[in-house]
Formats: C-alpha cells, structure tokens, sequence
C-alpha cells in the first residue's frame, strides 16, 4: 500500500511527524512525503524538519508565496504530474491550509482515494482562509480523521456518511508527548534570561484578520502593551507579520541583553521545541494560532485566543482556553485575570492521548487492503 503524505505550512509539519512515525513502523506501508514549499524559511520549515525528525522530501514543489488564488494553483498544476508518476494509493491530509486543499483536489481529481486529518473542525467563519480549506477538503475527502467531539458532530449535520468519519483523537498532541524529553530540554527560556523573571508572558499573531488591517494591529499591540507593563510578552514573529510591524511601539530583543521585566518583546520565529518549551512556562499564552490552543491545553496553561470565535471548542470545554477578541479593555483584563486566577486544569478533550497516529494508521491500512487479502 503506498500512501503520500503532503506537507506545505509550519502546523503541518507538526501534524505529518507522528504519522510518518507509525507509518514507517507498519511493513505493509510505502510511504512517500512531497512538500509543496508553501512554507521555505530555514525556521519555517527545515528547524521543522530537524526537531520533529521528519525524513527529507521525496519532492519539493517549491511553490513560495503568492495570493490563495495562485499558491492553491501552483501547489495543483505541480503535484498533478507528481501523482501520475507516483501512483498512490491514497492521498494524506492533514489541517486547513492552502496546500492541504490544493492537494486534496488534485488527488480527487484523479480518481485517488483522499485522507484528511483534523476533518470536521469548524469555525463557522467564512471570512476565514481556512474555514474554506477545511469545508472543501472534507468534502471531498474520503476518509475524514475528527481530532474531536465537535468535528464528529459538524460532519455528520453536513450529510457526511458516518463510515466514512473516524474519532482517532489529535496528532499535534502525539507530537508534543513524542517530542517532550527534547522539548524540556530546551534551553531558550534560560537563554533569552526569562528565568531571572518571576513569570512571563507568550504571544502569537498571524491571521489575516488580525494583522492586515493596520488599525486593528495597533489595537492590539497597544493592548498588549498595556497588559506587558505587569508581565514581560515575548512574541515570536511571522515572517509576514514583522512588516506590518514597522513603526508600532514594539521592542525587538536585543541579543545582547536579557528580556527585560517588563514590555512587549519581538523575536525572531522559535523552532518547534524552542517554542513548546517556552509556552510550556509561561504564565499566560495569547494567540490567534489554532494549534496553540491545543497545545496550551495539554500543558496546563492559560490561553486568550485573541478570535471571536473557535474551531476547536474542546480546547474551551475540556482546557485553558478563553475566547476573548480583540477588544483591548478586554485584552488587557483577561491577561491580568489569568495571571491572577488561572484556570483549573480539567480532564483532557478524549483521546488526546498520544495515540491518534496508531488509530489513524489502523483505518488506513484496513480501508485500503482489499477484502480478500
Ligand atoms: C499559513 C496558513 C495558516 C497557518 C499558517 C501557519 C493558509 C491559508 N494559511 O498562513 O492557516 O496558520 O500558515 O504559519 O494556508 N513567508 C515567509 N517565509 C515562509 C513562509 C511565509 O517569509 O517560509 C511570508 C511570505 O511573505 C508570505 C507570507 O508569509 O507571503 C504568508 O505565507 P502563507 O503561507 O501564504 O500564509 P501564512 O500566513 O503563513
């Protein structure tokens, strides 16, 4: 059986290392990984790479960057000859980013059997990039992976056969227990001298909602100052984010000195394990990422999603997630009250157990081996 897994964005790479893991453990699997390039930095992709142990790529399709329209393009009319060549079996998905739908139609298009991971999560937003990917890639995916209750919940009130949805839990979450003794033996917490402080703060920004409109983005960096004047914020910065950046009142870290005890500070973008080891510490998480919402669940820490709404209501339910928007006064109070009055860590969100990659691998071995075999 010969499945190809792609691979495009940074929360892909989390997602694809515990499945290549298990799939390079079942004999009966040919794997082959193609990464279409959507994402290219040294620390977007290849820090990826190396932390998660993530075999190079069998093809690169080195798509770069471009509007949705041409990137979806570029990732189809250069995987199309890759999948006339390779001949899988089936096609392997995973999240809600461009390349994950470029890929999935193609392989549909040719007449090959499509899996997506992370099927069903919606935010019912359609002004989100995302929220297309994902209703268009489980609509014609074959077999649907729910990370949670909620996806199970929105694929069966979209007419989805329930044979075809499968409940195997979230790969992110294999991947941060795969990767804990790495991750807790990260040194950047020590490095960046946020172990001097009593406590500090983590901040990630990226979604087009958030960052494009220049109003809005000093709205929000002016929050965060604010709330930064009682706890220092590191914010590991998207490459696309730091031109929006210029002329804000924020500090870049200045290598040679330590964090100060208070203010918004930017970095570079951390590495996989450089990035889960400081969230892991720190006394408050803000974002708009969906994947850290996930993580801050299992590691127990206070997360403001800076959204209006959420995708992964598990992570609210069962976790330490708040979902708070963008107004400042409310940026600024939340963070003041998660500093003061954290939330009780709950039972994890159901099988979110480390175990996702095994039940996936299962499906996909027994729904592609013929019958008779
Ligand atoms: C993409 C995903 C988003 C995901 C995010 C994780 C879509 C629609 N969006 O958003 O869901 O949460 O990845 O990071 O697929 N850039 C670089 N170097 C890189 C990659 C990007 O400089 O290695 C810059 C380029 O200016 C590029 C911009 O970032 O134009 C946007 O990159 P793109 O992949 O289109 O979207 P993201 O914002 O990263």
């Amino acid at each position: 059986m010969k499945v190809l897994s792609v691979v495009g964005a940074r929360p892909n790479f989390v997602k694809i290392a515990p499945l290549l893991r298990e799939m390079a453990g079942r004999g009966e699997i040919e794997s082959v990984l193609v990464h279409t390039g959507q994402h290219y930095d040294a620390r977007m992709s290849d820090d990826f790479f190396a932390a998660l142990a993530i075999p190079a790529p069998d093809f690169n399709l080195a798509v770069g960057s471009g509007s949705h329209a041409r990137q979806t393009a570029e990732v189809m009319t250069r995987f199309e000859p890759v999948l006339e060549s390779v001949r899988p079996d089936l096609v392997l998905v995973v999240g809600d980013v461009n390349s994950t739908l470029a890929a999935a139609l193609t392989a549909a298009k040719l007449g090959i059997r499509v899996a997506h991971v992370e099927a069903g999560l919606r935010s019912f937003d359609r002004s989100m990039p995302e929220e297309l990917n994902r209703l268009a890639t489980d609509a014609i995916a074959d077999e649907l992976f729910a990370s949670e209750e909620s996806a199970v919940e929105n694929l069966a009130r979209e007419g989805v056969p329930s044979e075809r949805v499968h409940f195997v839990g979230n790969v992110m979450i294999d991947a941060l227990r795969l990767t804990r003794p790495l991750w807790q033996a990260s040194t950047i917490v020590a490095d960046l001298g946020l172990d001097r402080l009593p406590r500090y703060g983590a901040v990630t920004l990226h979604r087009a909602a958030n960052v494009d409109d220049p109003d809005r983005l000093r709205q929000i960096t002016g929050a965060l100052q604010a709330l930064a004047r009682h706890v220092p914020l590191i914010f590991p910065v998207h490459p696309r984010v730091r031109p929006l950046l210029d002329g804000h009142d924020v500090r870049w870290l200045d290598a040679a000195a330590p964090v100060p005890a208070q203010g918004l500070v930017c970095t570079e973008p951390l590495g996989y394990l450089d990035f889960v080891a400081l969230v892991s510490r720190a006394a408050v998480v803000l974002t708009d990422s969906g994947g850290i919402q996930e993580e801050t669940t299992i590691l127990g820490v206070p997360c403001l999603t800076l959204r209006e709404n959420t995708e992964r209501p598990a992570t609210v339910r069962h976790g330490t997630n708040r979902v708070i928007g963008v107004a400042p006064h409310r940026i600024v109070e939340e963070g003041l009250f998660a500093l003061t009055q954290p939330p009780l860590r709950r039972t994890p969100p159901p099988r979110w157990d480390g175990h996702a990659a095994a039940r996936i691998v299962d499906v996909l071995v027994r729904a592609t081996v013929p019958v008779a075999a």
